[in-house]
């Protein structure tokens, strides 16, 4: 149902399941007991790290438990990463940088995704069950920027937080953050405060309204890190960010590996597959087959005309819930529906004489299928091998126009302005002095 890929093109890497905040939302299923509490020794973090190079992982994320407790491991980390061709980032609570941490992570081409629960100290810190700990962000935050790292804020949204996602936004916004996700909290597989945290349907929207109020008032990027389903709402036209194209990748193109080197398909899930410190990943890899090829979707869904759009919101929410094969308790009952508009599938298409090259940090993998094209953290795209050969003869070539290479190469000016519309669109082109 879904393409095969070799190996994950994105893993999320728990360097320690220890941390230093208990926070109540936390989806991470081992917190609850401290006894099992485990951090990957040196040697095991550089079998993982070069079990991920051999099987051409394209972007990590190194997460935890909290990550910057261990900052030896952190670094060495980054620094592998980034001797072996593998884009990584950093998912922090930050209120343990130093400037060795904030150095390291700077020179090593990485960034920082922070968690932030409300721009109201007090209720910062309720939720992370940890005083001081709003204080401590904002100091880890400002160290970060002041060593020029790319920071964005995750704010992990519930009952208790939900009208405060505006006002954390733009307070993050103040402090010089490039990013603000806002992602609706999910459940931690074995817990039971769930039902006192989770946000109902209509809620989303709520969430929705302050993102869009925040983008268009301030102009940081906005998003949110959720799977949703697209039948969420039918108000493509207003909601289509956040609703198209949001397929979860567990299994598909993502998985975890825990403290253990154990393999999981998502960090909120449990089921291990093998150990990434001993086995190649993209053996372990081919156990993951159930969650790519339909047997995990609601019947429903396997029907449904929008899936292509879609992917049937989040597997392990409905796992929580009693039944992995349900439909998402945030989808809708029918979806029957004709959407106000399909915003995601208008091109744009841009000016022939713009000048234009191949986005400077691209990144190739060649599978059966295609090849593999990365530019950044969320941005994947799949194209044949031979557009794959063009766009790197275009890299040899460096600036050009549509109007040149459709003469040069004698394409077909019709579907190629449209195909490097969306190639633009998707970052993998970009203006010639934007990439300077
Ligand atoms: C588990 S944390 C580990 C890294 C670090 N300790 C932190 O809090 O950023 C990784 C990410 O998951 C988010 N997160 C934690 N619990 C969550 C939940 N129940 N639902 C959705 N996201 C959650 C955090 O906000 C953070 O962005
Ligand atoms: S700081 Fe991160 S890992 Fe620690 S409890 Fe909070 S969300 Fe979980
Ligand atoms: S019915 Fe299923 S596949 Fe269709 S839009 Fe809703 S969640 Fe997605």
């Amino acid at each position: 149902m879904y393409r095969e890929f070799k190996s994950p093109l994105t893993v999320q890497l728990e360097i320690t399941s220890k941390c230093n905040h208990r926070c109540t939302h936390c989806y991470n299923y081992w917190r609850s007991d401290n006894s099992i509490e485990t951090t990957l020794t040196e040697i095991d973090l550089i079998k993982i790290m070069e079990n991920l190079r051999n099987s051409e992982i394209m972007q990590m994320v190194i997460t935890g438990g909290e990550p910057m407790i261990f900052s030896n491991l952190l670094i060495k980390g980054l620094e592998l990463a980034k001797d072996f061709g593998i884009r990584c980032s950093i998912n922090s609570n930050s209120t343990l940088v130093t400037s060795e941490i904030a150095q390291a992570i700077k020179r090593n081409n990485s960034s920082v995704l922070t968690s932030m629960l409300s721009f109201d100290p007090d209720k910062h810190d309720s939720l992370t069950n940890s005083r001081g700990s709003c204080a401590r962000l904002v100091k880890g935050i400002k160290m970060l920027i002041d060593e020029g790292v790319s920071v964005g804020v995750n704010m992990v949204v519930m009952k208790q937080n939900l009208y405060d996602v505006y006002k954390t936004g733009s307070f993050a916004n103040s402090l010089g953050v490039k990013n603000f996700t806002s992602t609706k909290v999910c459940p931690s597989l074995g817990d039971n405060i769930f039902e006192k945290l989770k946000l109902d349907k209509d809620d989303n929207l709520i969430l929705f309204d302050q993102l869009l109020r925040l983008k268009n008032e301030s102009g940081i990027d906005v998003d949110t890190l959720t799977a949703y389903p697209s039948c969420l709402s039918q108000d493509w036209n207003k909601y289509g960010k956040f609703l198209l194209g949001r397929s979860c990748s567990a299994g598909k193109t993502f998985c975890a590996i825990g403290s253990s080197g154990k393999l999981r398909a998502c960090v909120q899930h449990d089921e291990e597959y093998g150990n990434a410190i001993t086995e190649p990943i993209t053996s372990i890899w081919k156990k993951l087959g159930k969650w790519r090829d339909g047997s995990l979707l609601p019947d429903k869904c396997k029907k449904c005309q929008y899936l292509y759009l879609c992917g049937a919101g989040c597997r392990a929410t409905c796992q929580f819930f009693g039944d992995i094969k349900s439909l998402d308790p945030d989808a809708s009952d029918s979806c029957d529906f004709k959407p106000i508009t399909d915003e995601k599938n208008k091109i744009e298409l841009i000016d022939k004489n713009l000048r234009l090259k191949v986005n400077p940090i691209i990144r190739f993998r060649e599978e059966k299928f295609g090849t593999v094209l990365n530019t950044s953290k969320s941005r994947i795209t799949v194209v044949t091998n031979d557009s794959a050969y063009l766009l790197k003869k275009l890299i040899d070539r460096g600036v050009f126009t549509l109007d040149e290479i459709f003469c040069d190469y004698s394409l077909n000016i019709e579907s190629a302005h449209k195909f490097m519309s969306a190639l633009y669109s998707k970052n993998v082109l970009v203006k010639e002095d934007l990439s300077k």
